[in-house]
């Protein structure tokens, strides 16, 4: 398959700007809400046409250059055998967080290939008949920690902010099992055939950089060995990011997508200069006016004018209730460019 996006991931030159944007799929379509009314989200992800299907209906409305497999970070929990739910509004809620070193020992990662079958069907489903790349995805271990150790969505990740400091062995245990995790879930996708994969370390961003290095880049460098002999390109996502980029940058990612606070302009001239970077059109902007969408697109792209290589991507995912107009017209003014 040719594609500009997987071109641009390799920092190869690409004739325009390709575009896709994280949470593509999702609550601004009509035709997720209505399909939501009868599944709750974990059916929707266990069920490998329903997951086709969802993945699909962005790329039926717009001209997008990749399509994203519905899923979630959460996924692989259910083959660790974790009582969780996507809770409506709220996000990953965790029936009892993992905070003791028997519990982290019981978790299980023998056989999560045979647990996660349904994603790999999905994946043969969607190959059999999309015209752009697919791109696969998990959750970074850290990110994942953060919903296991605190139960549910945090503000300030306090209590496993904690216990890196505090319980160093038992932190060290516990990313050990989730690089794991995180390794199987995404080598299943790959073995099915995506064209490429998203880490998103969402979250780590709360980190100080000397507590990165010592409590999360050694994992995060022991994840990117284990994808090494993958011949597809791999990015890494997080937000509030910026101190820890030259960390990132380290482990040698094809692809950085960076938030919208992140001058692109500035990341490729310092810390990001070795990197394709992806973003990071502000969610928000797409609620105003068609003016302005257009000043906040072309302002990205002048950011990204001259760089290494520059994928179009919102700095976060799509917000619910974005209009589906100005999806359109952001995809529209991307595959124009600048003139
Ligand atoms: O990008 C896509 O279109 C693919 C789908 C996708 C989902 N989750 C579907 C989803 C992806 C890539 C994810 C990843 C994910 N999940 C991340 C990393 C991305 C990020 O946002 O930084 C994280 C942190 C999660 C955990 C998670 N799952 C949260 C915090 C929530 C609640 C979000 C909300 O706004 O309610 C979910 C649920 C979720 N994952 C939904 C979707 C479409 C909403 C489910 C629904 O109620 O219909």
């Amino acid at each position: 398959m040719s594609s500009i996006f997987i071109d641009a991931c390799y920092g190869r030159k690409v004739p325009r700007t390709p575009i896709w944007m994280m949470r593509q799929a999702g609550r601004y379509l009509p035709e997720y809400r209505a399909l939501r009314i009868d599944h709750r989200m974990l059916e929707l992800c266990r069920n490998p046409a329903l997951v086709a299907e969802v993945t699909w209906q962005p790329l039926r409305r717009f001209p997008l250059d990749a399509a994203i497999l519905f899923s979630d970070i959460t996924v692989p929990f259910l083959a660790l055998e974790i009582g969780f739910e996507i809770a409506p509004g709220v996000g990953p809620v965790v029936e009892t967080p993992l905070r003791s070193a028997p519990q982290v020992a019981a978790l299980s990662i023998d056989e999560m290939q045979g647990k996660l079958d349904f994603v790999a069907q999905a994946i043969s489903l969607l190959k059999s008949e999309l015209k752009v790349p697919l791109i696969g995805f998990a959750g970074a271990p850290f990110t994942l920690a953060t919903y296991l150790v605190e139960g549910k969505p945090s503000r300030d990740y306090k209590t496993v902010r904690k216990m890196i400091y505090s319980e160093p062995h038992l932190w060290a245990a516990l990313m050990e099992k989730l690089t794991d995790v995180t390794l199987s879930h995404l080598r299943i996708q790959a073995a099915a055939g995506v064209d490429a994969l998203q880490v998103f370390d969402s979250w780590v961003g709360v980190l100080p950089a000397a507590t990165y290095a010592a409590a999360v880049l050694p994992y995060m460098s022991r994840l990117w060995k284990g994808l090494s002999g993958l011949d597809i390109p791999l990015i890494h996502f997080g937000v509030g990011t910026w101190h820890l980029f030259p960390q990132i940058q380290s482990f040698k990612p094809h692809v950085v997508g960076v938030d919208s606070t992140v001058s692109i302009r500035a990341a490729a001239a310092g810390p990001l200069r070795d990197t394709v970077i992806q973003g990071n059109l502000d969610p928000a902007c797409m609620f105003a006016s068609q003016d302005v969408i257009a000043a906040s697109v072309r302002s990205v792209l002048e950011e990204a004018r001259g760089i290494r290589g520059h994928i179009f991507n919102l700095g976060h995912g799509v917000l619910p209730e974005t209009p589906i107009d100005a999806v359109s017209q952001v995809v529209d003014l991307v595959h124009k460019g600048l003139d």
